[in-house]
C-alpha cells in the first residue's frame, strides 16, 4: 500500500504553481522522504492457503509449523523486511474456496507470494490467479505432476506422486515382489501414482494383477480391501492422502486379515505419515514405503528442524512431509527477500526460485529450472519400533530423482 504521505503528493494536481505553492511542494516532498525508510521496512506478505479445519486440518497446521520452524531457526527478517504470513483456511479439499481466498489475498491483502496448497485440486484452482496477478506460488504439498505446468509462477518444494512411486516399483521388483494389486484414491495424484507404479513395475518384469480407485471423500475401504484379499497378490501398492485416510485404510487392512493372508503393503509415504504413524501403531510395523521425508532422517539439519518444530508446533509432535515442504518453501521465499529486498519483482523472484539449491532437513534438493519442480532423494523406509515409538526408518535411497511424470 502506498503510504498516505506519498499518496497525497502523487494526487496533487500538476497545474501552474505559484511560488508559495512550490514551497509547499518542496516541504511535502521532504516530508515524503521521511516515509521512505518506513516503506522499505514494509513486511513481505505471504498468503498461505491450505486446510486448517475439517478432516485435513493437519495439512495446514503441519505446513505452518514448518514455516514457523524456519523463522525460529533463521529469524523472520531478511534485507530489513519481515516476512508476514496471512493464513487462510479452505476447510478442504475445496477448490472454489481456495480460488476465492487467493483472489482476496491478491487484491485486498496485496500479498507478494502465495504459498501452502495441500490438495492438488486447490493448487489447480489457484494457478490461473497466480498467472493473472503475477504472484509466485510456492507449493508445499500438492503433488500431481501437472501442477507446475499450470502456471509459470508455480514452483514446487514438496514431491510428486510419480517421483516417489517409481522408486517404490523399482525396489519391489528387485526384491522378489512379482504380483501387485494397486489401490489409490480416485483423483489426480492417485491416478499419477497408479500409472507410474504400473509403468515402472511392469518394465521391471512385475505384474499388476488388479487396480481399484477409492473415493476422495469418506471412503469405506473394507469392500475394496476384501477384493484385494480375494485376488491373493503378493503385495498391495497404496496411495491415499495422508492422515485420516491412512488411518481408515490401515483399519480395514487389519480387520480383513490381509497380513495374516500373507499380503504385504508397499506404499508411498503418505500411508505411514509421521503425523499419524504413532496413532496407527502396531499394524504398520514392517510396511515399506518410498518418500522424500521421514522425521527419523538422520542429519544435523533434520535434528535442528525437528527441535524447532516441536517448539512452535502447537501440540504437533513430529514434523511430517508437509512441514518440511513449508520449511523449505519458506527458505526459498526468504532467499528471494534477501536478494530482492525492497521490491519483490515477481519475474525476478521466479528466476531466483527456479535456481534454488539447498540442504534441506530431508537431504539435498534443487529445483529443475526447466520444470520448476523439485529434484531430490527418494528414500525407501520400513516402519520400525524404537524406544516405544514408531518411525519410518530409511534403509535405501534413490538420489537426484526428477519427476518422471511430466507430460
Ligand atoms: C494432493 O492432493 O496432491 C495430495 C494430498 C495429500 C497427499 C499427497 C498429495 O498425502
Amino acid at each position: 500500500m502506498t503510504p498516505p504521505g506519498l499518496a497525497g503528493i502523487l494526487a496533487f494536481p500538476p497545474k501552474s504553481r505559484s511560488r508559495p505553492m512550490k514551497k509547499t511542494l518542496a516541504a511535502a516532498f521532504a516530508a515524503s522522504l521521511s516515509v521512505l525508510p518506513a516503506l522499505a521496512a514494509q513486511p513481505v506478505k505471504v498468503g498461505v492457503i491450505a486446510p486448517f479445519s475439517g478432516p485435513a486440518a493437519d495439512f495446514g497446521k503441519q505446513m505452518q509449523a514448518g514455516m514457523d520452524a524456519f523463522f525460529k531457526v533463521h529469524g523472520d527478517t531478511f534485507a530489513g523486511r519481515r516476512i508476514e504470513l496471512i493464513v487462510r483456511d479452505t476447510g478442504g479439499p475445496n477448490p472454489e474456496v481456495a480460488k476465492r481466498l487467493a483472489q482476496e489475498l491478491v487484491t485486498r491483502d496485496k500479498v507478494d507470494f502465495l504459498a501452502g496448497f495441500g490438495f492438488t485440486p486447490e493448487a489447480l484452482a489457484v494457478a490461473p490467479v497466480a498467472t493473472e496477478a503475477r504472484k509466485p506460488m510456492v507449493v508445499m504439498n500438492a503433488a500431481t505432476s501437472i501442477v507446475t505446468v499450470k502456471s509459470p509462477y508455480i514452483v514446487r518444494f514438496s514431491m510428486t506422486l510419480a517421483q516417489v512411486s517409481a522408486p517404490m516399483a523399482t525396489w519391489a521388483a528387485k526384491n522378489g515382489i512379482r504380483k501387485v494389486y494397486t489401490l489409490v484414491t480416485d483423483y489426480a495424484p492417485g491416478i499419477d501414482a497408479e500409472k507410474q507404479f504400473k509403468a515402472t513395475f511392469e518394465a521391471a518384469g512385475g505384474e499388476v494383477v488388479g487396480s481399484v480407485r477409492t473415493p476422495l471423500r469418506n471412503p469405506e475401504f473394507a469392500p475394496y480391501v476384501q477384493r484385494i484379499k480375494d485376488a491373493r497378490p503378493q503385495a498391495v501398492f497404496v496411495f491415499v492422502p495422508a492422515g485420516e485416510q491412512s488411518v481408515a485404510f490401515m483399519k480395514a487392512f487389519e480387520e480383513r486379515g490381509l497380513k495374516e493372508a500373507g499380503i504385504r503393503i508397499i506404499a508411498t509415504g503418505d500411508l505411514t505419515d509421521d503425523d499419524v504413524l504413532q496413532a496407527m501403531g502396531e499394524p504398520t510395523l514392517g510396511i515399506i514405503t518410498a518418500h522424500h521425508y521421514s522425521a527419523a532422517h538422520d542429519s544435523p539439519e533434520n535434528r535442528a528442524f525437528a527441535r524447532a518444530f516441536r517448539a512452535v508446533g502447537k501440540g504437533l509432535d513430529r514434523p511430517n512431509f508437509m512441514a518440511v515442504g513449508g520449511y523449505d518453501g519458506m527458505a526459498a521465499i526468504a532467499d528471494v527477500v534477501k536478494k530482492l529486498g525492497a521490491s519483490i519483482d515477481p519475474d525476478k523472484a521466479m528466476e531466483i526460485l527456479k535456481h534454488e539449491k539447498m540442504t534441506s532437513p530431508r537431504g539435498p534438493i534443487h529445483i529443475d529450472p526447466a520444470t520448476r519442480d523439485i529434484v531430490q532423494t527418494v528414500y525407501i523406509r520400513r516402519v520400525e519400533k524404537r524406544a516405544g515409538e514408531y518411525w519410518n526408518v530409511e534403509f535405501d535411497r534413490f538420489p537426484d530423482v526428477k519427476d518422471p511424470g511430466k507430460r
